[in-house]
């Protein structure tokens, strides 16, 4: 199991300038460009940032520290973009997926102590008189958690089946879940609701992405005599929009739902919605390499390279341009990744006795079910 990867990630992902599997073409940035920022100097001119401004805003609210918690919150704000595509109706029963985008984030979202961060996404969908139809991620009365939320981060396991929840890594044995969005990636959030006779359209969607840095189980460790500095909730961007069963897709939200699909593994499915975004934005590079890989992956090489050769003209010099003629050429399959490594002891108990945590993880899991 390896522990600091932000490097590796981002040097994956499109901020390096390097990587020929970005998912989306931005201007590059490095570490410093985003974690310390050009700020006014005190002699004219500026100077780099040494706030390192990151996802720590309990370290800020501990220390007493408010510009440091200020700068750190406004940091975080809207680096993920979240929006729904149009609901699907079948008996009686209506299918939401949220695209949650990583759109500002230079490497994985989260990154860095994931096992010890709490977020997840709280969605509420109303009918147009106000009626809650479903709701997901809220808040306990106690302020605790939010059982059965969309979440990100990672859920590991120690020997004897229980939650590495402590910061514990040296005793993790098996991975549960890990759910993370790299640079330019988007993830799908999906959920099921009824829909009774008398609902009125449309519906009205409200998502919000919450983090609080750590769980409240690794703050009641780190202080057992009690709370020191209540454990804040930061919203890091919300959503709350009107969507009717007919909408049409914008060519962005086609391109996001296959990256979607993509990430996902599911390359078949994310095949026609990306013929669409290529339909939608025949100028978008970006949505020509992702059909070109979704056909790739689903076996079709011959349309692999069609698509490819359609992004060569827009972005001559691309090299992931390049590189995806030159796979689909060779008909080449990407190698499927190496898995994690599994435990070697049963934790089967612990999954059965909490049946909700492993789920809140599953890819393509549909909450609400
Ligand atoms: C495009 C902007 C951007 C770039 C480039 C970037 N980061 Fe980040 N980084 C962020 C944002 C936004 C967060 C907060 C969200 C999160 O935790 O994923 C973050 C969080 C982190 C964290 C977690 C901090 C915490 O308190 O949990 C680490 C560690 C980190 N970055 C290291 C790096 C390193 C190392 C690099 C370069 C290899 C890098 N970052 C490049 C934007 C960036």
């Amino acid at each position: 199991m390896r522990e600091p990867s932000a490097y590796d990630e981002w040097r994956a992902g499109p901020y390096s300038g390097q990587s020929v599997d970005a998912l989306r073409a931005v201007a590059p940035a490095t570490c410093v460009d985003c974690h310390m920022p050009r700020v006014p100097g005190a002699s004219g001119g500026t100077v780099r940032s040494h706030r390192f401004p990151g996802a720590n805003t309990w370290n800020a609210e501990y220390h007493g520290l408010d510009e440091q918690r200020l700068q750190t919150q406004a940091f975080l704000r809207d680096r993920v973009a979240l929006s729904v595509l149009p609901p699907r109706v079948h008996a009686g029963k209506a299918d939401l997926t949220v695209l949650v985008a990583n759109r500002g984030v230079g490497h994985d979202f989260p990154t860095g102590t994931v096992d010890l961060h709490d977020l997840w996404l709280e969605v509420a969908v109303r009918d147009a008189t106000g009626r809650l139809l479903m709701e997901s991620g809220a808040l306990d009365e106690q302020g605790r958690g939010a059982p059965g939320a969309h979440r990100y981060g990672s859920l590991l396991l120690d020997g004897r089946g229980r939650p590495i929840d402590r910061h514990n890594l040296w005793d993790a044995r098996k991975v549960v879940y890990e759910r993370r969005i790299p640079a330019g990636g988007v993830d799908l959030a999906r959920y099921r609701f009824a829909l009774p006779a008398a609902t009125r359209w449309p519906l009205r969607v409200a998502a919000r992405l919450h983090l609080r840095k750590f769980a409240p189980a690794f703050h009641d460790f780190s202080f057992p005599e009690g709370v020191v500095t209540p454990l804040s909730t930061v919203t890091l961007t919300s959503l709350d929009t009107r969507v009717a069963v007919d909408a049409a897709v914008s060519a962005g939200a086609l391109l996001d739902w296959g990256i979607g699909l993509l990430l996902e593994g599911r390359a078949v499915d994310a095949r026609p919605v990306l013929e669409d975004a290529v339909k939608a934005e025949p100028g978008s590079v970006d949505a020509w390499l992702a059909l070109s890989r979704a056909c790739r992956e689903a076996g079709d090489a011959g349309r692999a390279l069609m698509a490819a050769e359609k992004a060569a003209p827009l972005s001559p010099r691309d090299p992931r341009v390049a590189h995806a003629r030159g796979l689909a050429g060779e008909g080449a399959r990407v190698p499927p990744q190496p898995d994690l490594p599994r435990a070697t002891v049963s934790t089967d108990a612990w999954l059965r006795a909490h049946p909700d945590a492993a789920l809140e993880g599953a890819p393509g899991h549909v909450h609400g079910e």
